[in-house]
């Protein structure tokens, strides 16, 4: 029989479907080719040998072996949803982002939340950072607000990330512990490092082990800036506010859940939004001038600090709903690529050293993770504006230029063309100093916020704190590494640290830590400390 004797059936596009006998669907390769038996290699007898030829087998096995990809660096485990971001009024004065300009304007959004520090397959209720990525199909192309639920950071300087990192992930030589910062490794690397000690007390209080994702905050950690049509800048810190409230669990009950139920905040979020119930957070903006920010005793450029809302309070811009799971996980929320440097007009960056890292490291990661230099081809990356450039070929190229002409300027008036008036204007903010490697001065105080947060805390999350605190380190099998900690606690809190000292056994409290980043002499014991300890 030809294919003109089958039975066929029209698809929605038009396209006719051969049946197999039963009336589904006949299977193909990868190539098309209708497949006769996918319960059978192809031998030479019933009992022989398998043969090479069989094309069928070679491409089912082949695509199987190469279904993994490698998993994020930081951020592995996560879960996605889409959704739209919703405009409440005009920033035009502020910001001259296209998604900002008409109140009720929805823009198209897609979000993971994560884990930091597990595997892919680690437990959702691991007291750990949790990410907040979104990304914003606006039409002047995809902003990606790549936040966590904290608002600060460990480190102040990007070039710090690969430590603090690889003192959190498992061991080199053991290999564990496993998504969780209860290690000596952590906490030696915390402990040497004052500037963390805020982001420590966040990590230590009940944000971190959220009741669900939809009961948390978001947060852009550093300063950006709004930049309006005339390129006057305002400086922006971005807060997502979730409509539920804030809801943590405590640790007795993360540490049942995650044995019950590792998937615990992917399976709320998937019940919630199959089941009709949107979760839903306003955006919020902090707006100030240079004279606002040189009145402080920090720096806004330090992302290890937060402006008190107390003090400037937050603005509400617009609301994000998640409304739509994704139809397949690993299409849209295991190849999503946020990249922090993808601003639209209008949004641009300031100083942080932290920001001006990640702005170089999410290309890099996402070139290496996805395979090649075409990851926006892919859907759930491409933008959702029109989008017209130059780029061709590549691995897996899935778009190139049409026609003669694939450079410009050209002679043939084809093609796109730069616009210095639509285009994208860099912020023309005065810059001028000698190259160096030097902290400033007002990173100095690592501190002054940290006891701040800890007395902001009601008693209960006050006791959560000592509680995680004194777990943690009671998990640290290095004494000197304990001490240092408790001595960072006599800068933040002295009844904290006593409590925290007394229940892991001092004798006396430590002196309280030096603020200063340690130098090579006060490290001198540590070499020889780790290696006795073991
Ligand atoms: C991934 C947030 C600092 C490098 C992520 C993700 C989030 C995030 C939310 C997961 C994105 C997703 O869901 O796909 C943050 C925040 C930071 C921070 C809020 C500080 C304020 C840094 C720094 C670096 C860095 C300093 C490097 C210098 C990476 C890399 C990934 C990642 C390589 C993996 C991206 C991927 O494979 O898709 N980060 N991060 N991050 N981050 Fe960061």
């Amino acid at each position: 029989p030809t294919i003109h004797d089958q039975k066929l059936h029209r698809g929605a596009g038009g396209e006719l479907h051969q049946l197999a006998e039963d009336g589904m669907p006949v299977l193909t390769t990868a190539q098309g080719g209708p497949v006769s038996d996918d319960q059978n290699t192809l031998r030479l007898g019933a009992r022989g040998p398998a043969l090479l030829e069989d094309f069928h087998f070679r491409e089912k096995i082949f695509h199987f072996d190469h279904e993994r990809i490698p998993e994020r660096v930081v951020h592995a485990r996560g879960y996605g949803a889409h959704g739209y971001f919703e405009t409440y009024e005009s920033l035009a004065a502020y910001t001259r982002a296209d998604l900002f300009q008409r109140p009720g304007e929805k823009t198209p959004a897609f979000v993971r939340f994560s884990t930091v520090a597990g595997s892919k397959g680690s437990f959702d209720l691991a007291r750990d950072v949790r990410g907040f990525a979104v990304k914003l199909y606006t039409q002047q192309g995809n902003w990606d607000l790549v936040g966590n639920n904290i608002p600060v950071f460990f480190i102040q300087d990007a070039i710090k990330f690969p430590d603090v990192i690889h003192s959190v992930k498992p061991e080199p030589d053991k290999e564990f512990p496993q998504a969780q910062s209860a290690h000596d490794n952590f906490w030696d690397f915390i402990t040497l490092t004052p500037e963390s000690m805020h982001m420590i007390m966040w990590v230590m209080s009940d944000r971190a082990i959220p009741r669900s994702f939809r009961f948390m905050d978001g947060f852009g950690v550093h300063t950006f800036r709004f930049v309006n049509a005339a390129d006057e800048s305002t400086f922006v810190k971005f807060h997502w506010k979730p409509k539920l409230g804030l809801q943590s669990v405590t640790w007795n009950e993360a540490v049942k859940i995650n044995g019950a139920d590792p998937d615990f905040h992917r399976r709320d979020l998937w019940q919630s939004i199959q089941s009709g119930a949107f979760p839903e957070w306003e955006l919020c903006v902090q707006l100030f001038d240079q004279d606002f920010a040189d009145a402080f005793d920090f720096d806004i450029l330090d992302p290890t600090k937060i402006i008190p809302e107390e003090i400037l309070p937050v603005k509400p811009i617009g609301r994000l709903v998640l409304d739509r799971m994704p139809e397949n996980f690993f299409a849209e929320t295991e190849q999503v690529a946020f990249m922090t440097q993808n601003v639209p007009p209008g949004i641009d960056f300031s100083n942080d050293p932290l920001l001006q890292g990640r702005n170089f490291s999410y290309l890099d990661t996402q070139l290496k993770r996805l395979g090649g230099p075409n990851f926006t081809h892919l859907p759930i990356n491409a933008p959702k504006c029109p989008f017209h450039n130059f780029q061709q070929d590549g691995h897996m190229a899935m778009r190139n230029p049409v026609g003669r002409v694939n450079y410009q300027p050209n002679s043939w008036n084809q093609g796109p063309r730069e616009s210095p008036v639509q285009g994208y204007r860099h912020c023309p903010a005065e810059e001028q100093g000698s190259k160096v490697r030097l902290r400033p001065e007002s990173f100095a105080d690592h501190y002054s916020q940290a006891r701040q947060f800890y007395i902001s805390q009601t008693p209960p999350e006050q006791r959560h704190i000592a509680a995680a605190l004194i777990f943690e380190l009671s998990k640290v099998e290095t004494p000197v590494i304990r001490e240092r900690m408790v001595s960072h606690l006599m800068n933040i809190d002295e009844t904290l640290a006593s409590k925290v000292g007394h229940a892991l056994g001092f004798k006396s409290m430590p002196k309280p830590a030096d603020a200063a980043m340690p130098t090579r002499q006060d490290l001198e014991p540590s070499p020889p400390l780790s290696i006795i300890e073991r």
